[in-house]
C-alpha cells in the first residue's frame, strides 16, 4: 500500500514517514519546504511544491499509485494565525481544498487529516471527548475546523473517506535521534526548555503563574510524536478496511503543568534550566486534556511513551543537533 504524506518534511509528518517505512508501506512525500526540511525525509521520494498546485498533484497521482493520503502540511502557530488570517486561510483551507479536489479527480478515496485540540477552544468539559463542542478561539483552530467540515461534505458528495485526528501537545523525537523538532521560530514549551538546557537560550519564561491549576501554571496533555505516527497508520488501516469516516482525539488522558514539565526536564537532562514566571500568553486555555478512550477502543491505539521518555527522546535529538537540521 502506498501513502502520500503531505508536509512529510515537517516535524510530525517526517515521523509518520519513518513509521510508515518501518511498517513496510510505500511512501511518497509532497512538501514545499517552507517550514519543512529535506533532510528529514532522506531516502524517500520527495516532490517539492504546493499541495494546492493542481498540475503538481496530477503528476504525483499519475506517477504513483496512491491508496491514501496523510495530510500534515499546514501553518500551525496559534499566535501567528491571529496576525495573519489571510495567510492561514489561504495556506490551510484553500490549498487543502485543492488537494482534496485532486484526490477526487484521481479517485483517491482515503485521507487521514491532521486536526488539533485548538478546534475545541476553551471547552467546558475536561477531559475533552469527540462529542465536546468545537468552538475555536483562534484563526488556526478555525482553519482546521473548516477543513474537518470540508472533508465531511467531500465525503457526502464525492465519497471521500476521512479520519480527523485532533492532537493535543505533541513532543519528543524518533528514538534513533536522527529526526526531531526544528521549528523556526520555536514557540513550544518542551523544545524551548531543552534549548535552555543545551545552553542555546538563557532561561525559560513560564507564561503565567496565576491560572486556576495545581501550581498556577497551565496544564497540557503530551503525546509522543511516534505514538502519534502509529495512530495515523492505525486510522488509515481502519478507514480503508471499514470504508468509513470518523474523528478521534489523541492525548494521554492526563496532564502536566508547565512547572512539572520544567522539573521533569531538569531531571532527565541533569541541567539546572533557569526559569522565571512571567505574564500570561494571550489565548492560552488553563487546562487541555484529551480523552483518548475512543482511539484506544476503536483503533486499538496504545501509547508507548510517558513524559520522561518524551523529554528524553527530544533531548537526544536536541543535544545531538543543536542547530537542528543545519547539523
Ligand atoms: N509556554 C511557556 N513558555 C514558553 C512556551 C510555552 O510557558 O516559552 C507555555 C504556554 O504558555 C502553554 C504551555 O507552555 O501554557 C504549552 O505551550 P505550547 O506552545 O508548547 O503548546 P500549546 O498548548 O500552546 O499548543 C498546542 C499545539 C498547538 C495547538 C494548541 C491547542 O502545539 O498546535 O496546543 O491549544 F493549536
Amino acid at each position: 500500500m502506498n501513502i502520500l504524506v503531505t508536509g512529510g518534511a515537517g516535524y510530525i509528518g517526517s515521523h509518520a514517514v519513518a513509521a510508515l517505512k518501518e511498517k513496510g508501506y510505500g511512501v511518497v512525500v509532497v512538501d514545499n519546504l517552507v517550514k519543512g526540511h529535506a533532510d528529514a525525509v532522506k531516502g524517500t521520494k520527495l516532490y517539492v511544491g504546493d499541495i494546492g498546485n493542481g498540475e503538481l498533484m496530477d503528476k504525483i497521482f499519475s506517477e504513483n499509485k496512491i491508496d491514501g493520503v496523510m495530510h500534515f502540511s499546514a501553518f500551525s502557530l496559534v499566535g501567528e494565525s491571529m496576525e495573519k488570517p489571510y495567510e492561514y486561510y489561504n495556506n490551510n483551507v484553500c490549498q487543502s481544498m485543492n488537494l482534496f479536489y485532486s484526490m477526487v479527480k484521481h479517485d483517491v478515496k482515503n485521507i487521514v487529516f491532521s486536526s488539533t485540540a485548538a478546534t475545541f477552544g476553551e471547552p467546558d468539559e475536561i477531559p475533552i471527548s469527540e462529542t465536546t463542542p468545537q468552538n475555536p478561539i483562534n484563526t488556526y483552530g478555525e482553519t482546521k475546523l473548516a477543513m474537518e467540515k470540508m472533508l465531511k461534505w467531500f465525503g457526502v458528495a464525492y465519497g471521500i473517506n476521512s479520519i480527523c485526528l485532533r492532537y493535543f501537545n505533541v513532543a519528543g523525537a524518533h528514538p534513533s535521534g536522527d529526526i526531531g523538532e526544528d521549528h523556526r521560530p520555536e514557540t513550544h514549551l518542551i523544545p524551548i526548555v531543552l534549548q535552555v538546557a543545551a545552553g542555546k537560550r538563557e532561561k525559560l519564561s513560564v507564561f503565567g503563574g496565576d491560572y486556576p491549576t495545581k501550581d498556577g501554571t497551565c496544564v497540557r496533555d503530551y503525546i509522543h510524536v511516534s505514538d502519534l505516527a502509529q495512530a495515523h497508520i492505525l486510522a488509515m488501516e481502519y478507514m480503508i478496511k471499514n470504508n468509513c469516516s470518523d474523528s478521534f482525539n489523541l492525548g494521554s488522558g492526563g496532564g502536566y503543568s508547565n512547572l512539572e514539565i520544567l522539573n521533569a526536564a531538569r531531571e532527565v537532562t541533569g541541567k539546572p534550566i533557569p526559569a522565571s514566571i512571567n505574564e500570561r500568553r494571550p489565548g492560552d486555555p488553563p487546562v487541555l486534556i484529551a480523552s483518548s478512550e475512543k482511539a484506544e477502543r476503536v483503533l486499538g491505539w496504545k501509547r508507548e511513551y510517558g513524559i520522561k521518555e518524551i523529554i528524553a527522546t527530544a533531548w537526544k535529538w536536541h543535544s545531538t543537533h543543536p542547530q537542528g537540521y543545519r547539523d
